[in-house]
C-alpha cells in the first residue's frame, strides 16, 4: 500500500471569489494614503488577507446549505434548537445563549458575575477578555507557564496554566475570585495549546477552593488535535471525544464562533449554574435580543451548527494544522526568527529579531508589516509597541516583544498562496536592511493600532 507524505486540502472548491493583483507602485500609493496603517486599506487592495483568522473562512456547500433552512421566527426559532442541540451534544452544558459574537458572551458573563476588586486567572486574557475584566474594575491575572512567554522555547503545551501560581491565588486572593477561565488555545500567547493533564489540575485547584471553570473556547478543536498529536496515550481518540473531555471539566464557556465555528459571524456563552444563566439571560435581552436569537439571525445559528459539527472532522484538523506548520518550517528553515513552536491558528515573526537595526519605539513590527504589504500585497498585524507601547499615563514604554501575527482564514487560501507567503517573507527578510523605522503622527488614546497615522523616518 502507497503511504502519502502530502496532506491535501480535504475539500474542493465549488464557488472561488476573485482576488486583486496590484503593482508595487500602486500598494506604495494606497499604503501611504492609509496613513501606513494597513488596517486603513481597503480590503480589495490586498492580496493575501493574514490579518485575522477571526470571522474570515469559508463556510462548506453544507453550512450554505443550512443557512436556507434557518428559521426567523422571533422566540423558539426551530434553527435556535438546531444549534442548542449542537452546543449540548459538545459541550454537555446545560444553559446554551447566543450571542452576535466572542466579546458579548464575555460581556455579558463578567458583567453579571463580576464586582470591582474582583481577580480573573487565566492563561492569558484575550485583550477583549481582558478588557470585559477591567471595564468591571476587577483585574484580568494572566498565569501561563514560564515557558509560555519564552518565544525561542519549544514545549508541546506553551499555553498550559501555572498550576502553583494558580493555587497561590485562590489561597491568597481566593475571596477575590468568581471564577477561573482557560483560553484554548491561548491566542494572546501565539496560539498555544493547553494539554487535557493541565485542565485537568485546574479542574481539581477549582474543586478544592469551590471556584467555577470556565473555557474561552473560541479554538477549542485545533487544542484538541494538538491534544490528540502531543498528548502521551491520546492519539486513539477522536477530535470530538477530546473536546468532549475538555468541555466536561469545566463549569461553563464564552465562545467566538467565528474561529472554530467556522461562521463570519457568531458566538455563545454555555454554563451549567441555573442562577448565572438567568442573570445572563436578562442581560442578554437587554442588549443582544431574545435568549433564541441573542443578535443572531436563525440562518446564523445554523451555520453555526453545521460548522461546529465539520470542525472536528480529522481530515479538516490535519490539514489546518499541517497547514500552519508547513508555513513555520519554510520560515525556521530559511533562518527567520518566528515564535516555537507553530500555533494552531497564525505564524509570529519575532519582527524585534529580524529587524534588529529598527529600535522598538521606531516600531520594527509596522515596518515589517508595511514591507510585506509593499513587496508582496500581504496583509499582516503587528503586535509589539503599537499595539501595546501606550501606557495609561500616556507614557511609551516597549512590551516584551514586537511581533508580526499572519494568522490563517480557515479554508481559505491554498498551499500555493502559502508558498507565495513563505517567499514573500523570505524576500523581505533578505532586504531587511532597505527597511526603515516609523514615527506615530496621529493616534487615539486607547486602541491606537486600529486608526493610529504613521510616517516613515527618513534613511
Ligand atoms: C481567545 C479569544 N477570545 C475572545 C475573542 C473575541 O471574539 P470576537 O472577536 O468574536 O468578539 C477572540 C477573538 O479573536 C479570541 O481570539
Amino acid at each position: 500500500m502507497l503511504q502519502f507524505k502530502t496532506i491535501i486540502e480535504p475539500f474542493r472548491i465549488k464557488s472561488v471569489e476573485s482576488i486583486k493583483f496590484t503593482e508595487r507602485e500602486e500598494r506604495a500609493t494606497a499604503l501611504a494614503q492609509a496613513g501606513y496603517n494597513v488596517f486603513l486599506l481597503r480590503g480589495e487592495d490586498v492580496l493575501i488577507d493574514l490579518l485575522t483568522d477571526s470571522g474570515t473562512g469559508a463556510m462548506s456547500a453544507a453550512q450554505w446549505g443550512a443557512i436556507m433552512q434557518g428559521d426567523e421566527t422571533y422566540a423558539g426559532s426551530r434553527s435556535f434548537y438546531r444549534f442548542r442541540d449542537v452546543v449540548q451534544d459538545l459541550t454537555g452544558f446545560r444553559h446554551v445563549i447566543p450571542t452576535h459574537q466572542g466579546r458579548a458572551a464575555e460581556r455579558i458573563l463578567f458583567h453579571s458575575v463580576l464586582k470591582p476588586g474582583d481577580v480573573v486567572p487565566n492563561n492569558n486574557h484575550f485583550d477583549t477578555t481582558r478588557a470585559n475584566v477591567e471595564v468591571e474594575q476587577a483585574e484580568a491575572r494572566d498565569l501561563v507557564i514560564p515557558e509560555g512567554r519564552v518565544p525561542s522555547q519549544v514545549h508541546p503545551f506553551k499555553g498550559n496554566v501555572d498550576l502553583a501560581a494558580l493555587e497561590w491565588t485562590l489561597a491568597q486572593d481566593g475571596g477575590r475570585v468568581p471564577l477561573v477561565m482557560v483560553t484554548v488555545t491561548n491566542n494572546t500567547g501565539g496560539g498555544q495549546p493547553v494539554s487535557l493533564e493541565n485542565l485537568r489540575g485546574v479542574r481539581r485547584l477549582c474543586d478544592r477552593f469551590q471556584k467555577p471553570f470556565f473555557l474561552d473556547a473560541c479554538r477549542f478543536a485545533e487544542n484538541a488535535w494538538f491534544v490528540k498529536t502531543r498528548e502521551p496515550g491520546l492519539s486513539g481518540r477522536t477530535p470530538k471525544e477530546i473536546a468532549r473531555e475538555m468541555f466536561s471539566l469545566a463549569d461553563g464557556c464564552t465562545m467566538s464562533a467565528k474561529k472554530d465555528g467556522l461562521a463570519n459571524i457568531g458566538g455563545f456563552l454555555a454554563l451549567n449554574d441555573d442562577a448565572w444563566a438567568e442573570r445572563c439571560r436578562n442581560l442578554l435581552i437587554l442588549t443582544e435580543g431574545f435568549p433564541t436569537y441573542g443578535g443572531l439571525a436563525g440562518y446564523d445559528l445554523e451555520a453555526v451548527a453545521r460548522g461546529l459539527e465539520e470542525v472536528v472532522e480529522e481530515p479538516y484538523l490535519h490539514y489546518r494544522i499541517r497547514s500552519i506548520e508547513y508555513l513555520h518550517e519554510r520560515l525556521v528553515a530559511a533562518g527567520v526568527q518566528v515564535i516555537q513552536p507553530a500555533g494552531g491558528h497564525a505564524v509570529y515573526i519575532d519582527a524585534r529579531a529580524l529587524l534588529s537595526h529598527i529600535p522598538p519605539r521606531e516600531y520594527p513590527g509596522i515596518a515589517l508589516v508595511n514591507a510585506l504589504y509593499v513587496e508582496a500585497g500581504i496583509r499582516g498585524v503587528e503586535i509589539g509597541s503599537v499595539m501595546f507601547g501606550r501606557q495609561p499615563d500616556g507614557s511609551e514604554k516597549s512590551p516584551a516583544m514586537d511581533l508580526v501575527r499572519l494568522a490563517i482564514p480557515r479554508r481559505v487560501y491554498t498551499q500555493s498562496h502559502i508558498d507565495y507567503v513563505a517567499e514573500a517573507v523570505i524576500g523581505v527578510a533578505a532586504i531587511k536592511h532597505e527597511l526603515r523605522g516609523f514615527r506615530i503622527t496621529k493616534a487615539p488614546a486607547v486602541l491606537r493600532h486600529f486608526t493610529a497615522q504613521f510616517e516613515p523616518l527618513a534613511a
